[in-house]
């Protein structure tokens, strides 16, 4: 741990409310009493967290297919399988990531287990300062943003607030990719789900990490003018499913309640 001092134990977190949700063990008491209460509001967290994990795998696998080389992943999340550097050095090894997160347990695990990993490499940046990220010294030395490159910001952008201009924030990472670049964004929308919303939002509010649920359109104008991949902007579990779990699930669950997708800039 990098700063132990700099790790509130008490105060639950979406990173390791994630990794809850994932079956991970890198969580506190009070992130998962906190997962266990938004899970009463809605028990479909736990495969929508699965799914929206299953859905980065599959984008960067298609990235990688098409030839990028370059991840740029802000809200990296606790290091569990199919990391993004895994997924794409797996395609093509020659592949580089940063990851970028503000959250100091994220940093001290991702240090420990993504550090010794091949162009892998790890930044401590908010998303709120994407000036910050994108002119970074750290950034711009390992990512050439005249080449292939895609910016994650997948499950990260629901932790804005409209106080914070999400729209801007990402329309600054949308500015920064050249021609030929991708953004993957996922969000979680909630429409499906009017019941559960207000009642996670509210175990949320006690976390560092309030969470606020956005309607498809507001999801839809994170992308811009960039020209979204087929399906377009769906459900996580119906971008391009890849199993017959998967297809399952997509084809249960079709009404907006966490959605997709990965435009390109042409
Ligand atoms: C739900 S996890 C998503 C992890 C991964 N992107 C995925 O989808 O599997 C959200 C991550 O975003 C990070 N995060 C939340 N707000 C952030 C901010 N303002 N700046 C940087 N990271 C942030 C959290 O620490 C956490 O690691």
């Amino acid at each position: 741990m990098e700063d132990p001092e700099e790790v509130d134990l008490h105060t639950p977190n979406a990173a390791r409310m994630y990794d809850y949700y994932l079956g991970g063990k890198d969580n506190f008491a009070s992130d998962r009493d906190a997962a266990e209460k938004a899970l009463e509001f809605a028990p479909q967290i736990r495969l929508a967290a699965r799914q929206n994990r299953a859905f980065m795998g599959r984008a960067v696998r298609y990235l990688a297919k098409a030839g990028v080389r370059q991840f740029l992943d802000v809200g990296t999340g606790l290091p569990t399988q199919s990391n993004v550097h895994e997924v794409a050095q797996d395609a093509a090894p020659d592949s580089r990531v940063v990851y970028v997160d503000n959250d100091p347990v994220v940093l001290a695990h991702g240090r420990a287990i993504l550090g010794g990993a091949e162009n892998v490499h790890i930044v401590h940046a908010d998303l709120r300062s994407p000036k910050e990220i994108l002119d970074s010294h750290e950034v711009r030395q390992r990512l050439d943003f005249d080449a292939p490159i895609a910016i994650l910001l997948v499950a990260i952008v629901h932790f804005l607030q409209d106080d914070d201009d999400p729209e801007s924030i990402v329309a600054r990472f949308r500015e920064a990719l050249p021609a030929g670049g991708h953004l993957v964004l996922s969000h979680v929308c909630g429409e499906a789900l009017p019941r559960s919303v207000p009642g996670v939002t509210e175990v949320y509010k006690h976390s560092t990490t309030p969470i606020v649920a956005r309607s498809p359109d507001r999801i839809a104008g994170f992308f811009g003018d960039l020209e979204l991949a087929e399906p377009g902007l769906v459900n996580v579990a119906q971008w391009r499913p890849d199993s017959e779990e998967t297809r399952r699930i997509a084809e249960k669950y079709r009404r907006p309640y966490f959605l997709a997708g990965v435009g390109r800039k042409n």
